[in-house]
């Protein structure tokens, strides 16, 4: 199953106003780095998005994956949260449904939690018409 992690890279903070890298750059740069060191990597997809409308709360990444919950973390440091987003990711990507249990959570994805949707609902068969 894919997995996929959305990353921000638009996201500004007034806590790390860097040279010409928005922190959701740095931050995705850095995931991307740490992830080719990890021996799970095939599991999770990391796919830059240019905006999530969550801008006043950066930085901003998403968890999805089909028939699994997902998750929507906001106000993560650039520089401090890279190894619990992995570490949530290795979780999630483990799980079938997506629910890590809470107690399981990194503090930065605890802290950082915005929203959990519901899995899609599977829509039904096609109803074929012609026959
Ligand atoms: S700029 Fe990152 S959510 Fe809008």
């Amino acid at each position: 199953m894919q997995n996929t992690l959305f990353v921000c890279v638009l996201c500004r903070s007034s806590q790390l106003e860097t040279n010409q890298l928005s922190p959701g750059q740095i931050l995705f740069d850095r995931l991307k780095e740490e992830l080719a060191n990890c021996d799970w990597n095939e599991a999770i997809c990391l796919q830059p998005v240019r905006c999530m409308g969550a801008c006043s709360r950066s930085c901003v990444v998403a968890l999805a994956a089909p028939n699994k919950l997902t998750f929507i973390l906001s106000e993560l440091s650039a520089l401090e949260s890279v190894a619990e987003l992995l570490q949530f990711s290795q979780q999630y990507s483990d799980s079938a449904s997506g629910k890590v249990p809470y107690r399981e959570r990194p503090a930065a994805v605890k802290q950082g939690i915005h929203a959990v949707l519901p899995p899609l609902p599977v829509l039904p068969q096609a109803i074929d018409l012609t026959s």
